[in-house]
């Protein structure tokens, strides 16, 4: 179980300060002109009862978790569709905990090894394509997690990496991978 008091703080901050308007329904893929390569945007949602922030490209799979107690927060980041044609693209893998109720992503097979190892986290599949290193221009894709609530959360909006650090009591990991800007 979670913190309760904890869980009910965090949800009042995040209620108020960070919910996004933009819905999946609206939104198109985006070709941004760093790598060159077209990108696809990577959705955010939070559930308040369940302490996670849930991350997809798949509007169909959004639209699911926005029946199951979780709100839209626009989008986390632009990263690279399946398809792409990227020559230095690498997996972002999806993990999940159902006994933390949490959504992990990492770009990092032996850490994506590691964690399934010991046993919390399953394999859920590939998010989408990352650059491991910052090429043409490309920014951090940050991870911060929350030990109280069980939370990874991840981030390119530096104001939201001080913000979860300064009042939500979250560690910041750094970047786990570089995508194009917003
Ligand atoms: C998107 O999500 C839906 C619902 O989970 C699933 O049926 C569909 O196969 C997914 N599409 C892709 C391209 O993964
Ligand atoms: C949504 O939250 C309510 C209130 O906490 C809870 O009773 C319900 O089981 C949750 N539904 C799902 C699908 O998690
Ligand atoms: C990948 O994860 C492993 C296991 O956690 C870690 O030892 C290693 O430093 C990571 N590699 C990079 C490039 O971060």
């Amino acid at each position: 179980m979670k913190l309760a008091v904890a869980a009910t703080a965090l949800a009042a901050f995040l209620t108020q300060a960070l919910a996004a308007p933009a819905t999946s329904g609206t939104l198109q893929p985006a070709t941004v002109p760093n790598c060159g390569y077209p990108t696809v945007p990577l959705l955010r949602a939070w559930s308040e009862t369940a302490t996670d922030h849930v991350y997809t490209t798949n509007a169909t799979e959004m639209d699911t978790f926005l029946t199951n107690n979780y709100t839209a927060q626009g989008i986390a980041a632009y990263i690279l569709p399946a398809d792409t044609q990227a020559p230095t693209a690498v997996p972002l893998f999806r993990l999940y905990s159902s006994k933390n109720t949490d959504h992990y992503l990492t770009a990092n097979a032996t850490d994506r090894d590691v964690t399934l190892s010991r046993g919390n986290y399953v394999s859920d599949g590939i998010a989408g394509y990352v650059y491991p290193d910052q090429d043409c221009g490309t920014v951090p894709l940050w991870r911060l997690n929350n030990h109280v609530v069980l939370d990874n959360f991840f981030t390119t909006d530096q104001a939201e990496v001080y913000d979860f650090v300064d009042q939500l009591g979250y560690n910041d990991l750094g970047a786990i991978a570089y995508v194009n800007p917003q």
